[in-house]
């Protein structure tokens, strides 16, 4: 891991509002918020510059992203696959911290491409349209009232209800839908492609959008989450007479384990989807995977890639789940009807953050294309272990912007 970073210059005219001053003795000051942001703007920059339309790997190889591989007649640099929305979502973000018009119309302009693969249903077989279309499409919609975009991300939902079944009342999060390896399967990160539905039914005024939304979040507090607070990543129901079948693993160690993503998604997943649907047992199950998950942190305060290893372990870290995690506890205190808890979310959201910032970034911030380190994409499979990953770095800035920001409009 990097150790503290040298001071480096500050991006004239950066816009930082300190009125929620983070919470003392979490190292995290207005000129450590304010120097990450400007590091992170310098990378996010020189991405733009370099990468223009084309997008990068999941994940860096030695600290660089490489253009997307081709696949599948998409060609080199391809928008395709769940992670590109976090690339856009990133220039979405670097516009709103920095005002400068070479993040706006690079955004703009990944989301017109994101707006002809939904119209062409190009790599559409996944319930990442959530993730997909929010950061983009949505993101252009409420800041630029984009009418174009808002359209695309009503045809994203629309394509995302087809994956809803009956009579399970879940969203299928991978693949054909009549694949026998996947139907009835969903998965924890699917809590995050719910805010697209919602976000439908407002625009469309149908029912149908924020009753899929009530249904799967319900089906998911009851059988992902698992009595000692921790969660399955997967969990496959019956298709054919909607019985709950059993839960297992795909990226995490083991099926009964808790893989740190998974918990982290679900922190933010139930706390967003607690604030729409108004379901007190998504507030307790968003509290109760804080709980876990906080409670498994080893000293750094930032995960494992699993949360069964903990502090002396030869085990890689996550930092996208860390990431992940501050924001989701920093909407968790939003939520929070417990005024305690909600103080307690937000120091521990900003001693992560403080800690990602300090020990998770590069030394200068050409060191590397990422603004993250040290996360785990997919370890049972040897995927971007400890690598920079898009998630991680989407999520990193997000939480950036959230505790400089405390009145930005999400795009979720
Ligand atoms: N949603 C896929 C992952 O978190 O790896």
């Amino acid at each position: 891991m990097s150790g503290t970073r040298a001071s480096n210059d500050l991006d004239e005219g950066l816009e930082i509002m300190t009125s929620t001053s983070p919470a003392t003795g979490t190292g995290l000051d207005a000129a450590t918020l304010e120097r990450a942001i400007a590091d992170a703007l310098a990378t996010v920059r020189r991405n733009v510059d370099a990468f223009g339309s084309r997008y990068p790997d999941d994940t860096t190889t030695d600290g660089r992203y490489a253009l997307r591989p081709a696949d599948r007649g998409i060609p080199l640099g391809g928008n395709r696959g769940w992670t590109t929305t976090f690339w856009t979502g990133l220039r979405w973000l670097a516009w709103e911290l920095s005002g400068e018009e070479a993040f706006r119309a690079a955004a703009a302009a990944d989301t017109a491409d994101f707006a002809r693969r939904v119209r062409e249903a190009e790599d559409l077989d996944t319930h990442d349209l959530g993730f997909l279309y929010s950061l983009t499409a949505v993101a252009a919609w409420r800041l630029e009232q984009d009418a174009d975009a808002r359209d695309a991300a009503v045809l994203a939902a629309e394509h995302l209800m087809r994956r809803f079944l009956e009579p399970a009342g879940i969203i299928q999060a991978w693949g054909d839908l009549q694949d026998p390896a996947q139907r009835g399967r969903t998965i924890i990160d699917s809590l995050m492609n719910m805010p697209l539905l919602t976000w439908a039914g407002e625009q469309t005024g149908e029912e149908r959008y924020p009753d899929a939304v009530r249904r799967h979040t319900a089906q998911l507090r009851e059988h992902i989450l698992r009595a000692d607070d921790s969660t399955f990543h997967t969990f496959y129901w019956d298709a054919e007479t909607g019985e709950a079948l059993r839960g297992g693993t795909e990226q995490g160690a083991a099926d009964e384990s808790c893989w740190a993503r998974g918990q982290a998604w679900g922190v933010y997943g139930f706390a967003m989807n607690y604030r729409v649907t108004g379901d007190e047992r998504l507030l307790e199950a968003a509290r109760r995977c804080a709980d876990y998950f906080v409670a498994h942190l080893p000293a750094d305060r930032v995960p494992f890639w699993d949360l069964i290893y903990t502090d002396g372990a030869d085990a890689p870290r996550d930092s996208s789940s860390g990431a992940i995690a501050v924001n989701g506890l920093l909407v968790l205190a939003e939520v929070e009807t417990d005024p305690a808890r909600a103080a307690w979310a937000v120091e521990t959201a900003h001693a992560i953050l403080a800690s990602l910032i300090e020990h998770y970034t590069p030394e200068r911030p050409e060191d590397s294309d990422a603004l993250l380190l040290h996360g785990v994409y997919d370890l049972p499979k040897d995927v971007g272990v400890d690598e920079g990953n898009l998630w991680g770095d989407y999520f990193y800035l997000e939480a950036l912007m959230r505790v400089a920001r405390p009145n930005w409009r999400a795009y979720w």
